[in-house]
């Protein structure tokens, strides 16, 4: 839904309009401080990168999101934002300080918290009466205790206390995902006092108030569990692949099971982005810290490790050995409706096919990848030349679109893997193309016939006394 067509999540208003301050204004903060102020708030919105600032300033969106830069033209307008790079101008008056900047992964896997340590510091110093940090930004249990620790010798005698409100906006879909909001997650202790943020939101959204460390940790394991559900989805395909099964009927039929749901169980070339393999990395290292296995996080990034390895081998077995074979890509972006290439499942399977002596080209609607001078080009027929077999990685909509017939032409070669399910399989055949996917299209290998406990009835009765587990006979 756009924004034009949903007046009624626009017309929202906070419980209680506060003067509050955002720090950081990337995807999560920008987003944030644009749908704060529509909510009704006077927001301060604090980013130090000067080029950015300016583009913000002039009215330039710097990230490929729907809807925001309507709202920052409006609360520009309205005087409801004023965006500055000097956090003590932000803090001004604020009762609240979001922190809303990057928490990168380390080499460890952890989340590196620097910037926030430097975010809520400086807040603080600035803060002159009772200030709420609240930490936006993805972050371990036990972060936002460790941050008031922290900001302690900078505030004086000011009370500064910290909360926690975990995002759950989607890259693309930000702005709908924040006046929709399956829940508003607010972790305060002690609890009781949680009010101040709680009602910075329409006092209808579904809300879970708790301690601290759960709050942080419901962002964790939500996404964690997304990433599960795609890990266990791409095992299903798998199988349905070995056995000659149809993963997207099977996988439909799995997700009509109300206690289960369709969302996040497409097969396809693995989870991306910035925060999926990210906060999967930072649970994983959340649970070791405390002698905890976290055994399905671990499963679900070996799973998602070996997509781009499947996908190597099958493009193999269809074309030969890759040294030399030119391959075209379509899709960088790590989803649809983004510019976004951090940990692209389109951007993976192009290093591996290079490592694997491969020729690349690609194309993407909107993903520019610098590494990748002069093997992309703005056309998909263009990328598919002289390919011996082109990659869908991204399900963007227009390549639903693409004319078959001419793909055929324009390729050196006829084998298409659709990673991501777009394409039409029976339209692939008719343009004289050979179609493999995930879990779907042309089987690779021979299926063999799996009776398992039924072997005794094929072969004949067991003889008498034989207990066979499992067979009818053994109930
Ligand atoms: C995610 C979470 O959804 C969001 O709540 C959090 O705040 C940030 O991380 P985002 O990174 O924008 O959002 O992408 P999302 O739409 O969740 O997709 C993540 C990855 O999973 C993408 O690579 C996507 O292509 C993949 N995916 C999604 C699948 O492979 N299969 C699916 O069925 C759904």
């Amino acid at each position: 839904m756009s924004l034009e067509t949903d007046p009624a999540a626009l017309a929202l208003r906070a419980a209680r309009p506060t003067t509050l301050c955002v720090i950081g204004a990337g995807y999560v903060g920008l987003t944030a401080a644009v749908c704060l102020a529509q909510l009704g708030h006077r927001v301060g919105c604090v980013e130090t990168d000067p080029g950015r600032l300016r583009a913000i300033r002039a009215g330039h969106v710097p990230i490929e999101e729907p809807g925001v830069a309507e709202l920052l033209a409006a609360h520009l307008a309205s005087g409801r934002l004023r965006v500055t790079d000097d956090v003590a101008e932000g803090v001004s008056g604020a009762s609240v300080a979001m922190l809303c900047v990057g928490t990168p992964p380390t080499a460890r896997g952890d989340p590196d918290l620097r910037q926030i340590a430097h975010a809520a510091r400086a807040a603080a110093r600035a803060a002159t009466d009772h200030l709420v940090l609240v930490v936006k930004s993805t972050v371990p249990p036990g972060s936002c205790e460790a941050l008031e620790l922290l900001v302690a010798p900078e505030r004086g005698d000011v009370r500064v206390t910290v909360a926690s409100n975990p995002e759950f906006l989607r890259e693309g879909r930000a702005v709908f995902d924040f006046f929709h909001p399956d829940r508003v997650v607010v972790g305060v202790d002690p609890p009781g006092s949680a009010e101040l943020v709680v009602s910075l939101y329409p006092a209808a959204w579904p809300r879970v108030v708790c301690d601290r460390r759960s709050a942080e940790l419901v962002k964790y394991a939500a996404n964690t569990f997304l990433a599960v559900k795609i890990s266990f989805a791409n095992e299903v395909a798998g199988l349905c692949e070995a056995l000659g099964a149809d993963a997207d009927q099977v996988l439909h039929g799995v997700g009509l099971d109300a206690r289960i749901g369709a969302a996040f169980l497409g097969p396809g070339p693995g989870f991306g982005g910035s925060c999926l393999p990210k906060d999967v990395s930072g649970f994983v290292a959340v649970a070791e810290a405390v002698q905890h296995p976290a055994r399905m996080a671990r499963a679900a990034e070996a799973v998602n490790e070996d997509a781009i390895v499947g996908l190597v081998a099958k493009i193999e077995s269809a074309v030969g050995p890759l040294r030399g074979v030119r391959v075209g890509l379509l899709g960088l972006a790590f989803k649809a409706g983004t510019d976004d290439v951090r940990h692209s499942p389109g951007l993976g399977l192009a290093t591996a096919l290079a490592a694997a002596g491969a020729r690349i080209t690609a194309h993407d609607p909107l993903a520019v990848v610098p590494q990748m001078p002069g093997l992309q080009f703005d056309d998909p027929y263009e990328a598919a030349r002289g390919a011996e077999a082109v990659v869908v990685t991204t399900a963007w909509p227009a390549y639903r679109e693409l004319d078959l017939r001419r793909l055929r032409r324009e390729m050196a070669g006829s084998v298409v893997v659709d990673a991501v399910g777009v394409l039409d399989g029976a339209a692939l055949s008719a343009a004289g193309l050979e179609w493999y996917g995930v879990g779907r299209g042309r089987p690779l290998g021979f299926h063999p016939v799996v009776t398992g406990p039924l072997e005794w009835a094929l072969e004949g009765e067991p003889a008498s006394g034989t207990a066979i587990s499992g067979s009818p006979a053994g109930r």
